[in-house]
């Protein structure tokens, strides 16, 4: 059984509370935020006040992916929008260790983003601090792209980097996901999906996210 958080990036903006609520009654365990500034990414997305707005009416934990430069600038900002978790991009961080320490000290859980090009022993030395490690799938900045296929051997190789070190860390994967990407990403040993456009996408969303629940 596999844990999912769609992405809101693919809802309606429109109609936001309606996605919102429709996330409420799915079997979705937590709702991803993707925040791009047009900087880290070739693409700007929304900021703090569309994550405020959800926050307002969402029940389930939000999973909030920055896609921005110096992620650190703005931890006590994201904790404020009401964020479980915090994702920062380890391309995106110098400091890579004391940021995971400032976002566990304003009460978040810290999950560090690699993108398809950043090897997984990168987080050798940090990962028993971890309480996520988002594995990109696609290249971040758009929803609705092709999963990169050679993203499953570093889910296999994250997963023994976490069982050998004693790491509680989770295995999240973005980008590209379907029922049958999902379904290798779980086998690899993925524990959550980002899914955007297959769930927004779809004719009955509450039916797909079951569907990548039960993978
Ligand atoms: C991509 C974002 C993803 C995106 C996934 O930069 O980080 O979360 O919304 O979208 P799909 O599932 O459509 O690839
Ligand atoms: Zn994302």
């Amino acid at each position: 059984m596999a844990s999912v958080s769609p992405s809101l990036l693919s809802a309606d903006f429109g109609n936001l509370d309606r996605d919102v609520e429709m996330l409420n009654n799915s079997e979705a365990d937590f709702m991803h935020i993707d925040v791009m500034d047009g900087v880290f990414v070739p693409n700007i997305s929304f900021g703090f006040p569309v994550i405020k707005f959800i926050e307002k009416t969402a029940r389930k934990p939000l999973d909030v992916h920055l896609m921005i430069v110096d992620p650190q600038r703005y931890v006590n900002q994201v904790r404020d929008c009401g964020a479980a978790i915090m994702n920062v991009h380890y391309e995106a961080c110098t400091h890579l260790h004391r940021v995971v320490q400032q976002i566990k000290q304003a009460g978040m859980k810290a999950a560090v983003t690699l993108n398809p090009a950043t090897p997984v022993m990168m987080l050798e030395d940090i990962i028993t601090e971890l309480d996520m490690v988002l594995l990109m799938s696609v290249n971040p900045g758009f929803g609705g792209q092709s999963f990169i296929p050679e993203t499953l051997k570093k889910v296999a190789r994250l997963r023994r980097l976490i069982d050998e070190s004693g790491s509680r860390a989770m295995i999240e994967i973005d980008g590209g996901i379907n029922e049958i990407t999902g379904a290798e990403a779980v086998k690899a040993g993925a524990d959550i999906l980002v899914a955007g456009n297959y769930v927004f996408g779809s004719s009955d969303p509450i039916k797909t996210i079951s569907l990548l629940h039960s993978l």
